[in-house]
């Protein structure tokens, strides 16, 4: 089979965003964790326990729960993107396992449908930036250009699924061949190709910019520390050393 320029050219890109993602990742993750948390700031009310630090984090990350309660309306279109994001994403699993997982059959009509959460809560943060005085006052021209790049993504994507359909066989068969470094063809689709060379530049870019807030959020001292600084005496880790001597 012969295979395009288009194909190769996708294909390279990709295989240079995937290092790209899982280098910075592990690299800044890394960083986080040997960063010393010197002092005790958990923010009070706090969990007096280690499992009360972990349903803590957890109403964090399923819920946003301090976000909802400094600003509802920032809370309602980033958790509207955030539950449509993660449903969608479940239904790309499909494109990367053979045969596929039944629950990921299931999920297919809950993904395809939480695009349009995605949709409203990016059109709503974007806006927000856009008229709201003080937040525009802040707002760099990263913040808006990273929320166009995954409208962008979102309305491309929506278009594929609702309107002009894709040849999802050989985009999954692309896929499965990038992961076994057997090469297929992509479809020479105008709007395909512009989905995925923006999911590429997103994944380049995550690992150094505000979007690694994602794992982020599990290093945050004011949230992941115990209250327990009358029981135990706090000392950071690089300063355990110290003590010794
Ligand atoms: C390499 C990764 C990805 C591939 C191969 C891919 C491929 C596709 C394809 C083929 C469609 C059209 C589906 C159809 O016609 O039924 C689609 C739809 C969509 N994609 Fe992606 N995509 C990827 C990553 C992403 C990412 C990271 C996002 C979000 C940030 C995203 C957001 C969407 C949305 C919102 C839709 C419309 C709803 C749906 O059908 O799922 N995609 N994607």
């Amino acid at each position: 089979m012969q295979i395009s320029i288009l194909s190769f050219t996708v294909a390279a890109i990709f295989y240079l965003a995937f290092f790209v993602f899982a280098y910075g990742l592990i690299s800044k993750i890394l960083q986080y964790k040997n960063t010393p948390a010197p002092l005790k700031i958990p923010t009070m009310p706090a969990p007096t326990t280690q499992a009360g630090v972990v349903f803590r984090m957890s109403k964090e990350v399923v819920f946003f729960e301090s976000l909802f309660k400094s600003s509802k309306v920032t809370w309602l279109f980033g958790w509207l993107f955030h539950f449509g994001l993660f449903l969608d994403m479940l239904r790309h699993l499909r494109y990367f396992i053979d045969p596929i997982w039944f629950w990921v059959l299931i999920i297919q009509p809950f993904g395809k449908y939480g695009s349009i959460l995605m949709f409203i809560g990016l059109a709503g943060l974007l806006t927000r930036r856009i008229i709201v005085d003080r937040v525009r006052y802040i707002s760099s021209p990263s913040d808006h250009l990273m929320l166009v790049l995954l409208l962008s993504i979102t309305t491309t994507g929506m278009a594929m699924s609702f309107y002009l359909g894709a040849d999802v066989i050989s985009v999954k068969s692309f896929f499965i061949g990038l992961m076994t470094f057997n090469i297929q063809n992509i479809p020479s689709d105008p709007v395909l190709v512009s989905h995925l060379l923006m999911v590429a530049s997103l994944m380049i870019i995550f690992p150094y910019s505000k979007l690694l807030h994602a794992p982020g959020l599990f290093f945050s001292p004011s949230r992941n520390q115990v209250d327990n600084a009358r029981e135990k005496r706090h000392v950071a880790k690089w300063a355990e050393d110290l003590e010794k001597n």
